[in-house]
């Protein structure tokens, strides 16, 4: 039996985001007809059941990272935060840290407001300066509850998937566009990073960068893995470095033969190469490790996991996965990297934007209809691994 320690004080959570768990406000998401057919609009009911949720929250670790619907805090542009809102999530943020959590807040996760897509959403020269507002008023209300911040979650994810992929709102396929929006972002993430030092100097701010392993598998697939990386990762790590920390999410690997191959591309296309694989992606651990070593390397600041899960309906498959990357983790603080946290993606099943309901992410099963929460094994496993700061290896066979 092997026991990994993790260093003291380390971050445990889990994550979410207030479009994916509460019913949708006025946002650009409501109403959107996801994969699976579900639509996008009640979710599970979070607003509704704060306080079960918080206990859920708190027995998964001593952090936890979410935000708040932006369209139903700020109800037009650069307007007061609508003050029963505001109300609303200080009782539910005081709940947690009533008990000992530490607060990440996210400002920005994929949904804007519809008043906000009206004026030109991240095609505006305006945004930065709309959403640092926003931000500034966000830091008024919830600052003194908040340990630290993402300003924005994935904006490279959010730029690739909403104005290249076509696959988020507004659905469109411009590289020029998309490539724009990142810029933006980065530009609105400066000011916000101020505007929330200036009311919070001794608060940690960063953003999550989404990665994934792009690598090459073929000759003719090491070129396109290459720019991949360098366009999507390396670029955004590098316009978003007025940050006090790195965060980053990870989820696998995209192997490029020399296409990019997915299961949610290519289905059945991985396990045919012999590659273990969730619901997304190819499952690879050692791709979080060499993650880890290279951003230590090239920034040498903390690094904060802020997101990394398993799209699985098999629990075991999630509980392997949750110890062979912490392990990989492990691997990375051993030879000198400074890690300060790791969130796992979810708390709950909760709604896979453009996938639907029926993409789990869960450590916590939630009930299609009746929306009950239950623990899955892999949330008994997540919370004793917190609790205890330790991998014991043998307990999660
Ligand atoms: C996003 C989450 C999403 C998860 C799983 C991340 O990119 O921040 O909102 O649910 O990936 O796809």
């Amino acid at each position: 039996m092997e026991k990994l320690t993790f260093p003291e004080g380390f971050m445990w959570g889990t994550s979410t985001s207030a479009g994916q768990i509460e019913t949708a406000y006025d946002h650009d998401w409501k109403g959107a007809v996801s994969k699976d057919g579900s639509v996008l609009d009640r979710t599970i009911d979070h607003e509704l059941r704060r306080k079960e949720d918080a206990g859920i929250i708190a027995s998964l670790g001593n952090a936890y990272r979410c935000g708040c619907d932006w369209s139903r805090l700020q109800r037009s542009p650069r307007a007061e935060l609508d003050q029963g809102t505001v109300d609303e999530y200080r009782r539910f943020f005081g709940t947690l840290k009533d008990q000992g959590m530490r607060l990440m807040l996210v400002a920005h996760h994929f949904a804007n407001p519809r008043w906000f897509i009206d004026g030109g959403s991240w095609t505006s020269k305006e945004a930065p300066s709309i959403f640092t507002d926003y931000v500034a008023k966000m830091c008024d209300a919830f600052g003194d509850l908040a340990d630290s911040w993402n300003t924005i979650n994935e904006p490279n994810g959010y730029a690739a998937a909403s104005y290249l992929g076509g696959i988020f709102p507004p659905y469109r396929k411009n590289p020029f566009v998309a490539w724009k929006v990142l810029n933006t972002m980065s530009e609105a993430h400066k000011q916000a990073y101020r505007a929330i030092k200036e009311r919070q100097p001794g608060t940690q701010i960063g953003i999550s960068c989404s990665t994934m392993a792009f690598e090459g598998e073929t000759r003719l697939g090491r070129i396109p893995a290459a720019i991949a990386d360098k366009l999507y990762i390396a670029s955004t790590l590098e316009k978003f470095n007025d940050s006090d920390f790195v965060g980053f999410s990870y989820y696998g690997r995209v192997p490029f033969r020399p296409l990019p191959i997915a299961e949610i591309t290519h289905p059945g296309k991985l396990a045919l190469l012999g590659k273990e694989h969730d619901r997304l992606w190819e499952q690879y651990p050692d791709g979080l490790e060499k993650m880890l070593t290279r951003i230590w390397g090239q920034y040498h600041k903390p690094i904060i996991i802020t997101e990394h899960g398993c799209c699985t309906d098999d629990d075991r498959q999630r509980c392997r996965s949750i110890r062979d990357h912490l392990m990989a983790a492990h691997n990375a603080l051993d030879n000198g990297v400074d890690l300060r946290g790791y969130f796992h993606w979810s708390t709950f099943d909760v709604h896979e934007w453009n996938l639907g309901r029926s993409y789990r992410f869960g450590l916590y099963e939630v009930h299609p209809v009746t929306l009950e929460r239950k623990p899955r094994l892999s949330a008994r496993l997540f919370g004793t691994i917190a609790k205890t700061n330790a991998l014991t290896i043998e307990n999660t066979r």
